[in-house]
């Protein structure tokens, strides 16, 4: 009996559970559907009569663009192209009044497929040189629409632009390397940009998206400026990304190579100056090493017309280099020089005392041998003047003839 009646409480629970569940499936089923008919529903109402052709606010009020970059990868820096690379999230935010909706939902999350059939700002960057906005799988754009018609519209971009760079102080050197956008077609009267969180934090540089080998990023700054041409003023927003030169690789690569250099062409004056090929080869050597390490420390530049601190700090190591080679042909020439003096004033002398010999041992009466040089060295003493104090008899000495007379 309670046996009986446990059982059938329990087909009952059973069968209301049951019936609990299908209901509430069902009904969230068609919920859904309800749910969904009325955002397509809301869709094709925004999009009714809208033409993508004309601004919000067409003919009255001026747009404003509020922008701001999230940086997600920042460099390479090339000196020789004088540009760098980074990958953002370019995000923009407008009112379009146009697209204001009432509904179930708060914010439209939408993608691409809606960004053709609604306007959006002509933003392009005017000092990009190669820029890519990704289309994989699909174009990587977002797109937002609010209640209130406020949209926001992101996109992924990898930018490739020019910065102007002064290298003066290379390596010791830094750079503001600049990013300008703003709209190519609509001049101030229709279209203004603003930095959506001000000026401090419109762009995000994250310490890990920095990919620099040569340099650290120490920060950017913003600011919107405007700008006259033929076709009406525009403004333009600029980021300048404020880069230093880390020195280590140029102080491994030419540095401490020009030091050692010097330190080497230096070390050869400890040499004996008479062992000429072995100073000869530390000179050659040096200034070859020196010429090498110029010319390669140039590859990593622009073909800049002037001078870069290296270039001054090359220009020295080389003058020391050179000047060690230059020295010790100096010093080889004149102590050659000093050699030779000194050996014929050796000879001269011998040859005077064999003739002061000779006039001792046998005193006889001179017999007008005239023109009896003792040897070759007699003219060349004479040509050189150098005979005057050496000679035993100057009195005897014809200037003209080297003429020995007794
Ligand atoms: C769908 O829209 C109608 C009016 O357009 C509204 O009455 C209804 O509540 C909406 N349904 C949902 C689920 O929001
Ligand atoms: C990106 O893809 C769209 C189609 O999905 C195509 O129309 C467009 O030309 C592509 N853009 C580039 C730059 O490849
Ligand atoms: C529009 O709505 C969004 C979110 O609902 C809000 O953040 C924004 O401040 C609103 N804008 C205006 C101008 O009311």
């Amino acid at each position: 009996m309670l046996i009986g009646s446990l059982r059938s409480m329990a087909f009952l629970l059973t069968c209301l559970l049951v019936f609990c569940v299908d209901s509430v499936w069902g009904n969230q089923h068609s919920e859904t559907s309800i749910y969904l008919d009325n955002i397509t529903r809301i869709l094709d109402r925004l999009l009714d009569g809208y033409d993508n052709r004309l601004r919000p606010g067409f003919g009255g009020p001026v747009t404003e663009v509020k922008t701001d970059i999230f940086v997600t990868s920042f460099g390479p820096v090339s000196d020789v192209e004088m540009e760098y690379t980074m990958d953002v999230f370019f995000r923009q935010t407008w009112i379009d009044e146009r697209l204001k909706f009432e509904g179930p939902i708060e914010i439209l999350r939408l993608n691409n497929l809606m960004v053709s059939k609604i306007w959006t700002p002509d933003t392009f960057f005017r000092n990009g040189k190669r820029s890519i906005s990704h289309n994989m799988t699909t174009p990587n754009k977002l797109f937002r629409i609010m209640q209130n018609g406020t949209i926001l519209y992101t996109m992924r971009l990898t930018i490739n632009a020019e910065c102007p760079m002064r290298l003066m102080n290379f390596p010791m050197d830094g750079h503001a390397c600049p990013l300008k956008f703003g709209s190519y077609a609509y001049p101030i009267s229709e279209i203004v940009y603003t930095w959506k969180k001000g000026p401090l934090s419109s762009v995000e540089v994250p310490q890990e998206s920095s990919s620099l080998l040569q340099y650290d990023l120490i920060g950017q700054t913003v600011s919107s400026e405007r700008l006259k041409s033929n076709t009406g003023e525009y403004v333009i927003m600029t980021v300048h990304f404020h880069l230093q030169r880390k020195m280590g690789f140029f102080l491994i690569q030419t540095y401490i190579p020009c030091i050692m250099t010097v330190i080497l062409a230096q070390v050869s004056f400890w040499i004996n100056k008479e062992s000429v090929p072995a100073r000869t080869v530390f000179g050659i050597t040096t200034v070859l090493t020196m010429t090498t390490l110029s010319i390669s420390a140039r590859h990593s530049l622009p073909k800049v017309s002037y001078a870069t601190a290296m270039d001054w700090f090359i220009a020295v190591c080389f003058a020391f280099v050179f000047s060690a080679l230059i020295e010790f042909a100096a010093v080889n020439y004149f102590s050659t020089l000093q050699a030779n003096r000194e050996l014929r004033k050796a000879v001269v002398m011998k040859a005077a005392a064999q003739e002061a010999a000779a006039a001792a041992a046998a005193p006889a009466p001179a017999t007008g041998n005239e023109g009896e040089v003792p040897s070759g060295y007699c003219l060349r003493v004479f040509q050189e003047n150098t005979h005057t104090e050496l000679l035993t008899h100057p009195h005897a000495y014809s200037h003209t003839h080297c003429i020995f007379t007794h």
